[in-house]
């Protein structure tokens, strides 16, 4: 898909979302786009009449899956991974669209895809089930995802990894043509104050971790470094929660392993979809796919901000029993 030059946003009622704006704090992020807060969260400009709309206007069925994310944390791994298991008895290995389609038109975003182009888009031609994925923290998600039989799978990341991810796609995308982007210590001063796209990252992953933690059936929490240490079990875990549990003849088949490299990171990559083109015509499609390594902060933080992330981590997510492998 061409870059286009002048992106228009969403067509939710202007007035409407002229005057709630008026009401939100806005700051102006590292990459020089502004952002806005909006029930605590941070939400690059862009993307809030989208928010408004999917809040507004989507539906959830009960047979529905959302993939709900911090932003850098696995989200187009994941899309892959849930495609391939829910489609592997619809697509020999080479005939996957993921060899020609980048994972994100496969598992449309809602707020960045599908309500970004239209205010209420027709979703009437998706078959069910169908697969969404999101990065609206929970508590703004629509009504009828949280109060539907509607499964969230949540991927989130160690904030110091997820950080220096972010800072590089925000770099690589350039959005705000014009703008000089922050230094990353300072980029790093507001990322430990939690003013950052889809942030504070604290609230957002606690968000998530609190409704899995009251109702695991219907939210499965997952960690980037998990499914680094171990895809093999965390696919079979993934395909159980989605209702697609793997047959003791595709176990012996080896079909978690085609899965496994089919959604390699090396793969991904390779591919000639995914070097060129954009998401939504505004991501770059090579800027989803860099290292994906674990602990590739310890290549740009110091160990002094390092502990100051780590302080943050403790006094927010100590008390809730929630702890991230650095
Ligand atoms: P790095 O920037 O640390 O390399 P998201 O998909 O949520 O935007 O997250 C992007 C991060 O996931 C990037 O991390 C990217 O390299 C990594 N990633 C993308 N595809 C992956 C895959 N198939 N396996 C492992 N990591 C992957």
């Amino acid at each position: 898909m061409e870059k286009k030059e002048d992106p228009n946003f969403s067509s939710a009622p202007k007035l409407e979302l002229e005057e709630l704006l008026q009401t939100l704090d806005q700051k102006i992020n590292w990459d020089g786009r502004k952002l806005v807060k909006y029930n605590g969260f941070w939400f690059p400009m862009p993307f809030f009449p989208p928010i408004i709309s999917t809040q507004k206007h989507f539906k959830a069925k009960d047979s529905d899956i959302l993939l709900a994310s911090v932003p850098k944390s696995g989200t187009t791994w994941l899309k892959a991974l849930m495609f391939c298991i829910a489609n592997r008895n619809i697509y020999t290995i080479d005939q996957n669209p993921l060899l020609t389609s980048n994972p994100h038109l496969l598992v449309p975003f809602l707020e960045l895809g599908l309500y970004f182009h239209q205010e209420n888009p027709d979703l009437q031609h998706l078959s069910d089930p169908r697969f969404f994925s999101s990065h609206i923290p929970f508590n703004i998600l629509p009504n009828s995802i949280r109060d539907s039989e509607c499964k969230i799978i949540f991927i989130c990341r160690s904030p110091l990894d997820q950080f220096i991810s972010s800072y590089h796609f925000l770099l690589d995308n350039k959005f705000e043509k014009d703008a000089v982007p922050l230094e990353l210590d300072e980029a790093f001063d507001m990322f430990c104050e939690g003013i950052h796209s889809w942030g504070p990252f604290w609230d957002h992953i606690l968000g998530y971790w609190n409704a899995h933690l009251k109702n695991p059936e219907k939210v499965l929490f997952l960690k980037y470094e998990d499914l680094k240490e171990d895809i093999a079990f965390h696919i079979k875990k993934i395909a159980e929660f989605m209702g697609y549990p793997f047959s003791e003849e595709e176990l012996k088949q080896g079909v978690v392993d085609q899965i496994k490299k089919m959604c390699s990171l090396e793969n991904l990559k390779n591919l000639e979809v995914n070097k060129c083109g954009y998401v939504q015509g505004i991501m770059k499609n090579s800027s989803f796919f860099r290292k994906g390594e674990v602990g590739d902060w310890t290549n740009y933080l110091t160990p002094a901000m390092a502990e100051r992330v780590k302080k943050v981590m403790e006094s927010k997510f100590g008390g809730y029993g929630l702890r991230f492998k650095i």
